[in-house]
């Protein structure tokens, strides 16, 4: 592929990351979240900016120190409609948006002003959820001509061809220009350095495989992304 610059190939490319897991309050001192710890999304933006990217990460309560010392700009948001909202604003700028972020499907549908009591609770209670809005298939139903949009797919399915069956109904629907699916569980996927991924295609064509650091996950992804640059 044609290097863009003398700083990299993606040189003066504006690239977009969202990170981390979004936490939905319930109260002002609970949220409903989940385990990503944003390193994935983080290596993405440091690899994209090393190849001389202009990079914005949009950080979902990242892992204190990820982003210490990460030389991009940073947006920082808590819950999905706070992350949705940051991503509304930058994609029109963008040529390439890259959702990492963990977002929760679901909110209270309720955020109470003073802490939950349990003595207003029996020993069972019930949380009633609200869906959140689909951030990625709000940006692909959005995406500009040119413009390269990747999602990231969490399958906790243990089987190589069971996963890449759900994987391939995600991208079926909502059809982001590459989806990363990525195995993760009890034990992977989460706080750890290492990854394994599968990248699909709208057609459903697996286009790269690859375990390794998030490091290295990142560089094969960008490999793709810079590809499929216009
Ligand atoms: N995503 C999003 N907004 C949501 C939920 C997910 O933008 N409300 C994005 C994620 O950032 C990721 C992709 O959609 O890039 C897939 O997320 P995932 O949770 O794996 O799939 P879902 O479509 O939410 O389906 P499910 O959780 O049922 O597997
Ligand atoms: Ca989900």
């Amino acid at each position: 592929t044609a290097a863009r610059g003398e700083q990299g190939d993606l040189a003066g490319v504006r690239v977009v990351v969202s990170a981390g897991g979004t936490r939905e309050p319930l109260d002002p001192v609970r949220f409903v979240g989940n385990r990503s710890s944003g390193r994935q999304g983080v290596a993405l933006a440091a690899e994209a900016a090393r190849r001389g990217a202009d990079v914005t990460l949009v950080a979902a309560n990242t892992d204190p120190g990820l982003t210490e010392g990460l030389a991009v700009r940073i947006v920082r948001v808590g819950s999905a409609q706070e992350l949705a909202s940051a991503m509304h604003a930058e994609a029109p700028e963008a040529d390439v948006l890259v959702m990492t972020a963990a977002v929760a499907d679901y909110r209270p549908a309720e955020v109470l002003e003073s802490k939950l009591k349990k003595e207003q609770q029996g020993d069972r209670m019930t949380l009633e959820l609200v869906k959140n809005p689909d951030v990625l298939a709000e940006l692909v139903a959005a995406r500009r001509v040119g413009q390269v949009v990747v999602g990231f797919a969490a399958e906790t399915e243990p089987d190589r061809e069971a996963r890449l069956e759900l994987g391939r109904a995600k991208i079926a629907r909502k059809p982001a220009d590459l989806l990363v699916v990525n195995h993760v569980g009890w034990s992977h996927g989460f706080e750890r350095e290492e990854n394994a991924i599968e990248v699909l295609v709208p057609g459903g064509e697996v286009v790269r495989e690859t375990s390794g650091t998030k490091a290295e996950v990142a560089t094969a992804v960008l490999d793709l992304v810079a590809t499929a640059l216009p």
